[in-house]
């Protein structure tokens, strides 16, 4: 497998605070990386490290055989990064034009290179009505997708996107992941991006690396994700209307694989027929007389977070 960009052991200390214990992740060519993580998990820290913002501690970074310690020059010119600090990266005043032309002259690039450049990514983003507003004017998708198109200015092989939807409401939210996935398809792309929305990661990411208090334990498609919880299927019970007894019977039914406190409120149990295990289960409640609230979905990202990473599912943000 060809790889863009290697991380290995890196390290991070905030004074006492260790953001990174021993992170290891590789991003492979025209992929799609998410890093999975609850708040407080060192996504930041790991971004703003492999953008050379931040310096590590320990470990190694290498881009496109480059190494981030040695090769800091070269390096900058391989990615774009897009950090959380949307409204202090662009100048409120100028119009999003005079914006893009002030940071491709920061990165030396001549005004006919930011034109094509402008006028390929506003076909992409469908910011052609914008380009001539003033930033300060934009809404807050709008300049989101700003400060996105001046992290792709240069045309970078390699991008960062920090949390890129963050704070926008749902529907903008979507549009700007589809905009973001067609272009880094037809372009070739390769994308890191930070996310602790589990929808987000899964309709996006190739891969999906899990980051844990400054750890990477995990890393496989969504796909493996999920199928590594081992069913297919889950129907979740509601704890307060079923008596414990009823729920340790059901535990013990053949097509029941495994049970999955989802919450305080909610029992999960993973079978691999939904039609089967509901039938099973509903026969249990019939003959204990319990008429239980239930549920049931198609095994998602977020119970392959739960089943790896357990307790801390619950401090997500769905
Ligand atoms: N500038 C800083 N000073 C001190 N501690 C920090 C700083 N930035 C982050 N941290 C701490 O480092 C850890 C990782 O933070 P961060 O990388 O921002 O996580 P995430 O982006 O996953 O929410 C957290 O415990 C956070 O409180
Ligand atoms: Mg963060």
């Amino acid at each position: 497998m060809d790889v863009y960009l290697s991380a290995r052991h890196v390290q991070k200390k905030y004074g006492e605070t260790v953001a990174l214990q021993d992170a290891s992740l590789e991003l492979c060519p025209g992929e799609i990386l998410a890093l999975l993580g609850p708040n407080g998990a060192g996504k930041t820290t790991l971004i703003k490290i492999l953008a050379t913002v931040l310096a590590k501690d320990a470990g190694q970074v290498e881009i496109l055989g480059h190494d981030l310690d040695r090769h800091m020059q070269e390096i900058r010119h391989l990615f774009g990064y897009v950090g959380q600090d949307t409204e202090r990266s662009a100048y409120a005043r100028l119009t999003v034009v005079e914006n893009l032309h002030f940071f491709g002259a920061l990165r030396g690039m001549d005004k006919r290179q930011v034109d094509a450049q402008i006028e390929k990514l506003a076909a992409y983003f469908d910011f052609g009505e914008n380009l001539a507003k003033q930033f300060v004017h934009l809404s807050g998708g709008q300049k989101q997708t700003v400060v996105i198109m001046r992290g792709l200015l240069h045309d970078p092989p390699i991008i960062y996107l920090d949390e890129p939807t963050k704070g926008l409401d749902p529907i903008i939210a979507k549009k700007i992941r589809a905009f973001l996935k067609r272009f880094v398809m037809q372009e070739g792309k390769s994308l890191l991006l930070t996310s602790h929305v589990l929808p987000e990661v899964d309709e996006l990411a190739d891969r999906v690396a899990l980051i844990h208090r400054g750890t990477i334990p995990i890393v496989g498609t969504p796909d493996e994700l999920k199928a590594s919880v081992g069913a297919t299927e889950s129907v979740e019970i509601e704890r307060a209307t079923v008596p414990a007894a009823t729920l340790q019977r059901i535990e013990r039914l053949e097509p029941v694989l495994f049970v999955q406190e989802r919450n305080h409120h909610w029992v999960s149990f993973g079978v691999d027929d939904a039609m089967a295990g509901a039938e099973a289960i509903i026969r249990v409640l019939r003959e204990d007389n319990v008429r239980a609230r239930f549920r049931h979905h198609t095994v998602s990202l977020e119970d392959a977070f739960v089943h790896h990473i357990g307790e801390l599912a619950e401090k997500f943000d769905q």
